[in-house]
């Protein structure tokens, strides 16, 4: 299976990504055990249908590792020179804290260690504490590691559009904030998209299958209890449906993208992603593998194959209308981490 030309974005003059990428905080460990050999040997079935971008971060587990792991079996298996059809975008989430030289160096060393790379292709940077104002410090420096040569490309995750802005006022050039965004949260057209496409900065989404709630699987089943929900990403998305408008209104909306997937062939999965990719700024929808245990790639693969049209939209929004604003209700994207 190829994927087609539509897969790729120009993410950078000097990188482009396919549209879907693979997100690793399923390797974590708070979404089931996942065994090393047969999730590393998985990767290569998504990079060889295409699927060669993949998101990461410094705290998902053994996920820099796993990076790590890939690029040497991949080299020793397709060639040194096929290396760079990988493209790795990790995080690094650090704790408060003095952000000197030699702490930001340090991480950033760390990550280029564990992941076997002398350059990271992209590093989004994350903060807990806006009253903090050391976020700037690490950005200062962060920058500095990237004209040295560590850094490709420099991005943030879950910041909000006050923050963007300042960050950009600053003179740091962003290329991407990766936020929570879905049929169900769709916090970032409030204010965020629009700044990002005036700034020439991209959005990656997450969240967008809501752990796979947004499947067949959970149209016409009762409402699940905590204990249902078996992965951290399950439990997060379900307190964003009940925020959102409760699980009677989450089944209307799987019901509308049953009916919008049954009329093009594709699956409910498939049409939320493809909404959310047609969004102004989006450059790609992160969904998470759980790698060795369970694989959509085939159904994922379908998203490039289809278009939704006017109705397909207009029947979406009957249902999204009647939900509450998770702007007013949460704040700006990412306030749910503060
Ligand atoms: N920056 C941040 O703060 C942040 C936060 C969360 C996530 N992320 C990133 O986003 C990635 C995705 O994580 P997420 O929590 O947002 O999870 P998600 O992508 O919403 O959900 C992933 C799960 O959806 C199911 N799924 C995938 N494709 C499907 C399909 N075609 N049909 C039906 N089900 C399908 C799978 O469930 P099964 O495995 O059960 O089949 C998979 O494990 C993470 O790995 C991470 O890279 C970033």
């Amino acid at each position: 299976m190829a994927l087609p030309a539509s897969s790729r974005f120009q993410f950078a003059s000097d990188l482009t990504i396919c549209r879907l990428l693979n997100g690793m905080w399923q390797v974590s460990g708070a979404h089931g055990y996942i065994e090393p050999a047969r999730a590393i040997a998985e990767m290569f079935a998504y990079h060889d249908a295409g699927f060669t971008t993949w998101d990461l971060a410094d705290h998902y587990g053994p996920a820099e590792e796993f990076i790590g792991a890939f690029r040497r079996q991949f080299a020793e298996g397709y060639g040194v020179q096929r290396l760079s059809e990988i493209e790795a975008f990790t995080k690094w989430v650090p704790p408060p804290g003095p952000m000197t030289r030699p702490v930001v160096k340090g991480a950033i060393n760390t990550s280029l260690s564990r992941m076997g790379v002398e350059c990271l292709d992209l590093l989004q940077f994350h903060w807990w504490d806006y009253e903090d104002r050391r976020y700037l410090d690490a950005l200062k420096h962060l920058t500095d590691l990237q004209r040295e040569g560590k850094i490709r490309h420099l991005a943030l995750t879950n910041f909000d559009t006050e923050r963007l802005r300042l960050i950009t006022d600053s003179g740091i050039r962003i290329v991407s904030n990766q936020v929570q965004y879905s049929l169900v949260d769709r916090r970032p057209e409030t204010r965020m998209a629009a700044f990002c496409r005036d700034h020439g900065i991209t959005l990656l989404s997450y969240g967008t299958v809501l752990g796979g709630l947004l499947s067949e699987r959970y149209l016409g089943r009762p409402e699940p209890g905590r204990s249902e929900l078996q992965t951290a990403s399950l439990q997060k998305y379900k307190n964003m449906i009940d925020a959102w408008g409760g699980w009677a209104l989450f089944q209307e909306l799987l019901a509308v993208l049953k009916q919008i997937a049954d009329k093009h062939r594709v699956s409910v999965a498939n049409v939320g992603v493809r909404y959310i990719l047609d969004r102004p700024a989006v450059a790609g929808v992160i969904i998470g593998a759980r790698l060795g245990v369970a694989q959509h790639i085939t159904d994922n693969a379908r998203v490039f194959g289809f278009a939704l049209d006017t109705a397909d939209h207009a029947s979406i929004e009957g249902v999204l209308a009647k939900s509450r604003d998770l702007m007013k209700l949460i704040g700006d994207c990412g306030d749910e981490y503060r």
